[in-house]
């Protein structure tokens, strides 16, 4: 794994800086991985997983770094790009003294990473990490955090299937359409209710009993089914994988009878060329992160005090966001995914070039 270049084998300015900690005593072992700051400090989530080896969580971060740059230029934020892994077992090794030593760590890069939660790490965790550091969020509202950032998530996907609704069928509204939800989570629950309340019928389904049950005693009027793989050969509309990645993969898409994509999960594509294996079938797929910024859009606004208001402001501005993309694409005849690409490494380059302009 090359840091010094692109994580892709695409021509890339490749990573800034890459920081690897450890700790004895508590265990720690983490690295934090900061692909841009064109656009101010990097953002983005600490990852606790048990990898097989370092060379993966090496790759993990590498990867999962520099799309959080994408993610955070494209949401509009004053932020760059950058994530963290801790290798281990969190159910295992996660203490008190190891999430500390974690906090001293990014406190030590003094504001050139923010950290937030991700796989393996909540909201109380980022309490502790806070009692080292300044440099976090995700924090819980008794400590002046966002608190749940799955409401602006599934706001913030709406917005976008309600762009990719205008740019399919000339009208921003999900009213009379069937919308398939994959994954009845935390962001799924709030997107059925906002599917509901804009006129939309609602198929899902999910693969907990808990949250099955969660949905026909709230929306007795959603129709349930067994599986991700009869939800997309069913009859809908739209299709929105809200559980786990590479949920369009070589099967899925030929079976798919959605015309339009839209969705909170983050890497839906399972791997690249399914994007044109979309476009080829004539199914618009707005990119997962362009529409589930409403998250990192909720934990970047605690960095000013957190402000609800302002904040659902900003993810609203998702819907403005992915219009212009699915504009972008069809101009430049490219898939969404790579306009999308295109329009952050703009947006990078053409606002990061303006700290060239010497002040005092
Ligand atoms: N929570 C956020 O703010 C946020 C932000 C950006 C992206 N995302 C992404 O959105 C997705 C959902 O996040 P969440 O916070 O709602 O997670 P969650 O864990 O609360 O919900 C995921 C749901 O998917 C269900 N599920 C798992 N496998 C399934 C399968 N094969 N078929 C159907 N259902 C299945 C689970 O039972 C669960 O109910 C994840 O991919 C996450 O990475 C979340």
């Amino acid at each position: 794994m090359d840091v010094f270049a692109s994580t892709d084998g695409q021509e890339s300015d490749g990573h800034e800086q890459v920081v690897f900690c450890q700790d004895k005593q508590s265990g720690l072992k983490a690295i934090i991985a900061i692909y841009s700051t064109a656009l101010g400090p990097a953002l983005g989530g600490t990852r606790f997983y048990p990898y097989a080896s370092e060379a993966e969580a090496l790759h993990d971060v590498l990867e999962l770094s520099r799309g959080m740059a994408y993610k955070n230029a494209l949401a509009g934020l004053d932020l760059g790009g950058g994530k963290a892994v801790i290798w281990g077992d969190p159910d295992r090794i996660k203490t008190e003294p190891l999430l500390r030593a974690y906090g001293r760590f990014v406190e030590s890069l003094n504001g050139r990473y923010y950290t937030a939660c991700d796989v393996g790490t909540y909201v109380a965790d980022m309490d502790v990490i806070a009692r080292e550091t300044r440099f976090v969020t995700g924090r819980s509202v008794e400590h002046g955090g966002a608190g749940d950032s799955s409401v602006l998530t599934a706001w913030g996907v709406f917005q976008g299937m309600r762009a990719a609704a205008e740019h399919v069928w000339d009208s921003p509204t999900l009213a009379g359409r069937r919308v398939g939800v994959a994954g009845l989570g935390k962001v799924g629950r709030h997107l059925v209710a906002h599917l509901i309340d804009d006129g939309a019928s609602v198929v899902a389904t999910d693969v907990n009993e808990r949250a099955l049950a969660w949905v026909r005693q709230t929306y007795p009027q959603v129709d349930l089914v067994s599986d991700a793989t009869a939800l997309v050969t069913s009859d809908i509309d739209v299709y929105a994988p809200c559980a786990l990645g590479g949920a369009l993969d070589d099967t899925t898409v030929p079976a798919l009878r959605a015309r339009v994509v839209v969705g909170a999960a983050n890497n839906q594509l399972a791997h690249p060329g399914i994007e044109k294996l979309l476009a080829d079938r004539g199914v618009l797929y707005a990119p997962d992160y362009v529409v589930n910024a409403g998250g990192v859009i909720q934990v970047a606004d605690e960095i000013e005090g957190f402000n609800f208001d302002r904040a659902k402001l900003r993810a609203t501005k998702i819907y403005d966001t992915t219009r212009d993309i699915l504009r972008l694409a069809d101009a430049e005849g490219v898939p969404p995914a790579v306009a999308a690409d295109r329009l952050a490494e703009r947006r990078m380059a053409e606002v990061g070039r303006l700290r060239t302009i010497h002040l005092r």
